[in-house]
């Protein structure tokens, strides 16, 4: 693929400055908890972990959000909320992470708690994950809020990225009010899972990663040919603009229209967490898109962007000076 120059990658980030994108999902809190181990417990055998420090980290859809304000994009989230202090402390970082961010984008929906993976870290192993979480579609009411928060959030946005995993929140009637409307105007980015596989029309891009894609149009091949016929079924599945399909550390492959397939390999150099590496793709597929780059150019940055990222411990988000200076 031919690389965009530094200057053009300059003007690029430059632009997303002025630009809005409503980003709509599954909003999650990555809590970590560190500690040592010293015994084990006398009530079973496990080890007992005294706690040191913990963090929390955005997760999800949230985590799209800050990838799109570490490229210096404008941006907010809407989602949903448990009425818990898991809600409270996810409301505040995300106040906390962009300035365009209000808690009446969150919906509080007290039938639900707010989607929080805790990590317990002993030694810089972990010891034990604990999800918290309920996967049910929201209720109706909720649906009402989320379609309405949306619709007034879409009315100055320049790109708007779904950002589906799976946790209920994104639902085919919500998907069905919004889209058509959103994508008259801007591109709109979906970062897909297979339940919802039947609403995300019309799309501009959507952007499953290789086992999603392949588990999406029922083929087994995880090759170039494979991806590319994986690519082709999806779009005249959805009838979308584009696929991407992200191939770990394989890279990307582009299908756009009915054009050839554009393979794009990793430009990662080192790799140490590649947690989180789907949503800053997706981010910074969408703030290239919202500046008019093409999808050829967008997929260029997000590439480079994903290789700062895994190049990172934890979930991490890529800079606009440190995208400028992955290209030569
Ligand atoms: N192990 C790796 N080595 C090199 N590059 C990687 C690796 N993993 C991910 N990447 C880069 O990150 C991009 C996105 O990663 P991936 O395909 O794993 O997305 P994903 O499965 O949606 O990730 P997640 O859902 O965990 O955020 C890849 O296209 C590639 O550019
Ligand atoms: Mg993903």
């Amino acid at each position: 693929m031919e690389q965009l120059s530094r200057k053009q990658v300059e003007r690029l980030t430059q632009a997303f400055r002025d630009r809005k994108i409503v980003v709509f999902g599954d909003l999650m809190l990555d809590e970590f908890v560190w500690g040592d181990v010293t015994r084990i417990s006398p009530e079973a055998p496990v080890p007992v972990v005294e706690i040191r420090r913990e963090s929390v980290h955005l997760g999800g859809a949230a985590n799209v959000l800050g990838n799109l304000v570490a490229l210096g994009a404008q941006a907010c989230v809407v989602g949903v909320a448990g009425k818990d202090a898991a809600g409270e402390r996810l409301r505040a970082s995300l106040r906390d992470a962009s300035p365009l961010q209000s808690d009446e984008r969150i919906v509080i929906d007290e039938s639900r708690p707010s989607t929080v993976k805790t990590r317990i870290i002993a030694h810089s192993q972990l010891v034990v994950r604990a999800d918290r979480e309920l996967r049910t579609p929201v209720n109706g009411r909720t649906e009402d809020r989320i379609i309405s928060i949306l619709k007034d959030a879409l009315r100055d946005a320049d790109a708007l990225v779904i950002s589906d995993y799976d946790k209920g929140v994104v639902t085919p009637r919500i998907l069905a009010e919004v889209l058509p409307l959103a994508y008259d105007r801007i591109p709109v980015l979906i970062d897909p899972k297979i339940r919802n596989l039947a609403s995300y029309r019309p799309a501009t891009l959507v952007t499953p990663n290789h086992h999603e894609a392949l588990r999406m149009t029922n083929l087994e091949e995880d090759s170039d040919f494979g991806l590319h016929r994986a690519a082709q079924l999806l779009r005249e599945k959805l009838n979308c603009d584009a696929v991407l399909i992200t191939r770990g550390p394989g890279g990307m492959v582009l299908v756009e229209g009915d054009g050839e397939p554009v393979y794009v390999e990793t430009a990662a150099r080192e790799v140490y967490d590649v947690t989180g590496a789907g949503d800053t793709v997706i981010a910074t597929l969408a703030a290239a898109m919202a500046v008019g780059a093409s999808m050829l150019e967008a997929a260029n940055l997000a590439n480079h962007a994903a290789g700062i990222v895994v190049g990172k411990v934890g979930t991490a988000t890529a800079s606009s000076e440190e995208l400028i200076s992955s290209f030569r």
